[in-house]
């Protein structure tokens, strides 16, 4: 979502604030702006649209404090009067969070003959900061603001009276990281924005504010009393945040899962993960259908119990879980819905394993046991190499869980075919370009699969329709008569995830019923299955090389699904590393 950068120097700032914002357009954003301290006063310029908006007409800066942003709306449309930072008198603002007391603050504000220029919950911030300026002590006026806010935000602020420094402050799910480099301090909303400039790195605890200068920076809780933060070397490689020679973050990301799927080693886990015997996996979006092929592996490989829940849906209802171990999957370690599970599954007593991307986020720091999943960093917004290391951590947690060993050693033989077969998909990728030009032409596709290949179907119909735009929808193919069949003409592609394995031979015959009512095939199996499809004839193949172990089909299957979004979107020229509407870190409920 919303992206904040900052930077105080000795010389200009606003090359370092740009390519900050560059790195956190990964996010998603929908405008962007940046404020700087020139000679004593505070100037801004913002504009909708993507950072090359902002860059035409950008004045030549050369403050040497500055603060940036780029807006994923909630508060008021994507219009350049809501784009961030938001100014009062003698202030600038930028905010990641919610204000939830904002309307309550901007009735008073009002009432003190204040005008407002936006739609959002941040301008009040500007405001209290102005309405602060007889507040000479800056500690007194930094918590006079602070204590007036409720909700979850993240925030970095300029000061006309205080012309050397930036003010930082975090309260609740928003995270906020602090850089120091060679040239001065930086903020950044994550630690994207920090590769390739902090040489150390420090992330703001809850209540924590603090004052950022050139060659210090010094931090305080809530009441005021000045605190200690870590400062570690930034984990972040610059050339992990650049394209190099593809045209998109997402193809980069697909072509590295064939580097990434490999035997690393068992974990070696806690007594409380090896004696549970009931486990729930927390998790949205992709991150949850990660955890839905988890539970085959669980369940298959250590028999043990998985309850599956949406990490969005979970706390609301207050579940009862029985005493075990609740592992939460996150890319980001930062999504709120995700946090807020963990939060609770924390008050229900559970023990929590961590299975996150991003070693050093939110969520990581509140788990009990961390596996991290050890995709590097991902930037396109659709993911991949993230999706397909938290399957590989769920195999290494089942497999060192497992205590059959003859069954163990199967799957890791097998697990050593991975990245030829991977790397033979991604050689004839043009065969999926081919397959997404027919089918960018449809508004609706249907995606199937059963058993382990369902969850695939899941996700495969969610990357195709945060990609392509166009609808698409996955079903357990053994539903398929029990109402979906009734969509099926010759406008209605269906997208089959079918390996062979124990199920192959239902899914064939789904597969007749479909052909039966002119429905458009495209298939996706490997060669034992190509070889077995008595006379069916899908509109499209792909056929990869079979397996010894049928649970590691998911693997090819993630990279199939996703090379067939990418060329669906690529076909329609779309924006692939940042589609419509949707943001990397979703850190808002
Ligand atoms: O960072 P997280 O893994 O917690 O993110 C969860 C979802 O928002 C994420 O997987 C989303 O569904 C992806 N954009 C799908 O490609």
């Amino acid at each position: 979502m919303c992206g904040i950068v900052g930077f105080v120097s000795s010389g200009p700032v606003i090359d370092g604030l740009i390519q900050g914002l560059k790195k956190v357009e990964y996010r998603g954003y929908d405008s962007a702006g940046v404020a700087i301290i020139e000679q004593g006063i505070i100037k801004r310029h913002r504009a909708v649209g993507p950072l090359a908006a902002l860059m035409t007409e950008l004045p030549p800066f050369q403050g040497t404090v500055g603060i940036g942003h780029t807006r994923w709306a909630t508060h008021g449309r994507a219009e350049e009067k809501n784009a961030h930072p938001h100014c009062g008198k003698g202030t600038a603002v930028v905010h990641n969070g919610i204000i939830e007391n904002f309307q309550a603050l901007k009735k008073d504000l009002s009432f003190q003959g204040i005008q407002f220029e936006s739609d959002t919950d941040t301008e009040v911030i500007a405001h209290l900061f102005a309405t602060s300026e007889h507040l000479t002590n800056l500690q007194e006026r930094v918590l006079f603001v602070l204590k007036q806010l409720k909700g979850n935000f993240a925030i970095a602020v300029l000061l006309q009276d205080c012309t050397d420094c930036i003010i930082v402050a975090r309260k609740g799910l928003s995270p906020l990281a602090v850089g120091q480099g060679k040239e001065g301090f930086y903020v950044g909303s994550d630690l994207s924005s920090l590769s390739g400039s902090a040489q150390k790195v420090a992330f703001l605890e809850d209540e924590t504010w603090g004052v950022l200068y050139k060659d210090q920076a010094i931090f305080y809780d809530w009441t005021g009393q000045e605190k200690h933060l870590n400062f570690y070397p930034n984990p972040l490689q610059a050339q992990e945040t650049e394209k190099g020679d593809f045209q998109h973050f997402m193809l980069k990301e697909i072509y590295q899962q064939a580097d990434l799927v490999r035997i690393q080693g068992l974990p070696a886990l806690p007594a409380e993960v090896c004696q549970a015997s009931f486990f729930t996996a927390l998790g949205c979006g992709t991150a949850f259908y990660a955890a839905w092929v988890g539970k085959f592996f669980l369940e298959r490989l250590a028999k043990r119990f998985l309850n599956l829940e949406l990490a969005s849906e979970f706390h609301y209802r207050n579940p009862i879980l029985p005493d075990g171990v609740s592992i939460v999957v996150s890319q980001s370690g930062e999504t709120a819905d995700t946090l807020k599970a963990t939060l609770y599954a924390k008050s229900q007593q559970q023990y929590v394993l961590g299975m996150i991307n991003a070693p050093h986020s939110s969520i990581s720091r509140q788990v009990d046991y961390l596996m991290p999943t050890g995709a590097g960093t991902e930037i396109g917004v659709a993911s991949t190499k993230a999706f397909t290391m938290q399957v590989l951590s769920f195999l290494n947690l089942s497999l060192a869980l497992c205590s059959d060993a003859p069954l163990r050693q199967t799957v890791l033989d097998s697990l050593k075919e991975i990245p030829s077969v991977l790397k033979d998909i991604i050689q004839r990728s043009h065969e999926f370009a081919q397959i997404a030009a027919v089918l960018s032409q449809y508004q609706s596709i249907l995606y199937l699969g059963r058993g382990l290949h369902y969850a695939l179907a899941l996700e495969g119909a969610l990357k195709m329709s945060e990609l392509s735009y166009i609808h698409a929808q996955g079903f357990a193919a053994g539903e398929l008569k029990h109402g979906p069949l009734a969509l099926i003409d010759p406008q209605h592609p269906v997208v089959v995830l079918a390996p062979w394995d124990e199920s192959f031979s239902k899914t064939l015959s789904n597969l007749h019923e479909v052909k039966a009512r002119n429905g458009p095939i495209f298939l996706i199996t490997d060669t034992k299955g190509a070889a077995s499809l008595e006379g069916l004839k899908p509109e499209g193949l792909f056929m990869y090389p079979s397996l010894q172990e049928p649970l590691l089909q998911v693997f090819p299957n993630a990279i199939c699904v996703q090379l067939l979004a990418y060329y669906t979107a690529l076909h329609k020229g779309l924006s692939i590393d940042q589609p419509r509407n949707l943001s990397k870190s979703v850190t808002v409920e």
